[in-house]
């Protein structure tokens, strides 16, 4: 971390706890924001229990994203749901270009941009995922892959969310480490993110400045600390582990725990 930015701790719920064990998760989840200063707690909870989720969490201060928008803000799309819904509903994140979504829905680079665009025409801050696959890792592709992946959005991400005043935050999530309890190192992590930030300084120093790059893939209590100490990793996009209030609070105060030993007043 670092003291340019405030840490943020966002937790992806993929396809679980839509129901009444779903909200018991997000009270869970305020008691534990209000519980972090100095941390930016968001939750991904499916679409269903957004609007649920958004009045436990009114006037406090958990956030809330959603998983995926479509890039049109209405129209005959049977199934999508608009940024400008999700706004509604009461997110004020949305993740986007997730690696399961590339993978398994074909989502590309440029359908990732025009998601993105829609973002913030609704006023969203996204976070991108970004990050190569075990292949592509072997084959010593990691590099140009996610820098095609960056800089597919980064003039957006700059035009956009941080013209608005809402910079938006990009998650390196390597595919080979989500879900599979496999973490790449914090030194293996540490070099994509300064990368992706110097990508990001391409753009402009601002940028690269206040976007905050965060670490996804098999984040747990006891690897989250030492991805933490890391200067370019600027939080955690976590998805197993943001399940249990346990684990998820664990993880943001691994977060509380580096600002102190950074000297950051909470
Ligand atoms: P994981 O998922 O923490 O379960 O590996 C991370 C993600 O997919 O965002």
């Amino acid at each position: 971390m670092n003291k340019l930015r405030r840490p943020l701790i966002a937790g992806n719920w993929k396809m679980h706890e839509g129901g009444p064990g779903g909200l018991d998760l997000a009270v869970a989840c305020v008691a534990l924001a209000k519980e972090a200063p100095g941390v930016d707690i968001v939750i991904a909870p499916p679409f269903t229990l957004l609007a649920a989720a958004a009045s436990v969490a009114e006037d406090t201060p958990l956030s809330l994203a959603a998983q995926n928008i479509h890039f049109e803000p209405n129209g005959a799309f049977t199934g999508e749901v608009s940024a400008e819904m999700v706004a509604e509903a009461g997110c004020s994140w949305v993740i986007i270009g997730h690696s399961e979504r590339r993978t398994l829905f074909g989502e590309t680079d440029e359908l990732v941009a025009q998601k993105v665009d829609a973002a913030r025409r609704a006023g969203l801050r996204p976070i991108v995922c970004v990050g190569e696959s075990l292949d592509e890792r072997e084959a010593g592709k990691t590099e140009q892959v996610v820098r095609r992946q960056v800089a597919a959005v980064s003039a957006l991400l700059a035009t956009g969310p941080l013209a608005n005043g809402m910079p938006a935050a990009v998650a390196y999530e390597p595919v080979w480490a989500i879900g599979t309890g496999k973490t790449a190192t914090p030194e293996q992590a540490q070099e994509v993110h300064a990368w992706i930030r110097g990508w990001l300084g391409e753009v402009s120093t601002e940028l690269a400045d206040l976007t905050r790059v965060l670490y996804g893939g098999s984040v747990k209590p006891d690897n989250a600390a030492e991805l933490l100490t890391q200067p370019d990793i600027d939080g955690a996009l976590i998805g197993g582990a943001s399940l249990k209030a346990d684990s998820f609070s664990a993880i943001a105060r691994a977060a509380v725990a580096e600002l102190t030993r950074m000297g950051v007043a909470t």
